[in-house]
């Protein structure tokens, strides 16, 4: 049973203060772009997980993909006998939430291996407890989401917007980034994050111009601070004609919007020669969620 599953990029990422519980509340808009990961569950005497790609991805209990199998045994009551492998194309640790997309592929996968039925609400309700970001690679689209990111709202976009992505060189921890955050507003309260109305115009009516002006990540200045060099590679996407240069969630990596389709290979060729990128991949966004291919 194999699944694919798309990276998200955040249009808007607003942080509020630090709960009680250690997370923020967030208003989260997720967008789904189409770099895939895929995750194969196969019949196993015992839960074994194996990642080709990327170094990094950890090949144990702490593999979220396996948190997620042996969640879906233990609500189902199933024995979680399966062979899960990861076919990893998401940056690891790069602020797109492959972690979290290949979690939402297992639970997918395994509901289908095991034949557990389960409704779309309770495998939402068990992604959240694996991880905020679990819900919307599930859902994919366009959506916000509130709360830790969970509480999600699907969002209506018209036409495709194009993109280009840079892959720094090594992650960013996403709860180091929201430290340096608190860290960063010490002194100064965050003010409580609203929707962007001017964002929800643009998606709505598919300008990548309004796009590209709307978007914002609270995260932004965390990263920076953690990693100065990816502000002069956020300035070079723009000097090469994108209209939307942003930090995609807690970083590393690097989101550019392009005009056009056309105008999004020039980018990716510009981008090619920043230092600080190791890989240079265009997508295109919005994508659908998880699903069985
Ligand atoms: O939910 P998840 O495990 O993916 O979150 C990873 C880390 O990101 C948390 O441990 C926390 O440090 C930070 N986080 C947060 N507020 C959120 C979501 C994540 O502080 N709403």
């Amino acid at each position: 049973m194999t699944v694919r599953v798309p990276a998200k990029v955040n249009l808007q990422l607003g942080v509020g203060p630090v709960r009680d519980d250690g997370y923020h509340d967030l208003v989260n808009v997720f967008h789904a772009v189409s770099l895939f990961d895929e995750v194969t569950a196969a019949p196993a005497p015992e839960p074994t997980i194996t990642v080709e790609g990327p170094p990094g991805v950890p090949v144990g209990p702490d593999n979220l993909a396996v948190r997620a199998a042996l969640l879906l045994a233990s609500h189902t009551g199933v024995e979680p006998r399966v062979a899960l492998h990861i076919r990893k194309d998401i940056p690891v640790a790069g602020g797109m939430a492959g972690g979290s997309a290949d979690a939402a592929a297992a639970l997918v996968a395994c509901d289908a291996l095991w034949e557990t039925g389960l409704s779309r609400e309770t495998l939402l309700e068990l992604g959240a407890r694996i991880g905020s970001d679990v819900p919307f690679a599930l859902l994919g689209g366009t959506a916000v989401g509130l709360g830790r990111g969970e509480r999600l709202t699907p969002v209506e976009v018209t036409g495709e917007f194009h993109w280009v992505f840079g892959y720094a060189d090594g992650g960013l921890s996403t709860p180091a980034v929201y430290a340096e955050c608190d860290r960063l507003r010490t002194g100064s309260p965050a003010p409580w994050p609203v929707v962007s109305d001017d964002l929800m115009a643009a998606l709505k009516t598919g300008d990548p111009l309004a796009l590209g002006r709307a978007l914002s990540n609270d995260l932004q200045p965390a990263a920076l601070s953690l990693r100065p060099p990816l502000s002069e590679a956020l300035t070079a996407g723009t000097s090469a004609g994108a209209v939307g240069a942003l930090v995609s969630g807690s970083g590393p990596t690097c989101a550019f919007l392009a005009p056009s389709a056309a105008q999004a290979e020039e980018l990716a060729t510009s981008l090619s020669r920043v230092e600080h990128f190791v890989t240079v991949r265009q997508a295109r966004g919005p994508v659908t969620g998880a699903v069985v291919i």
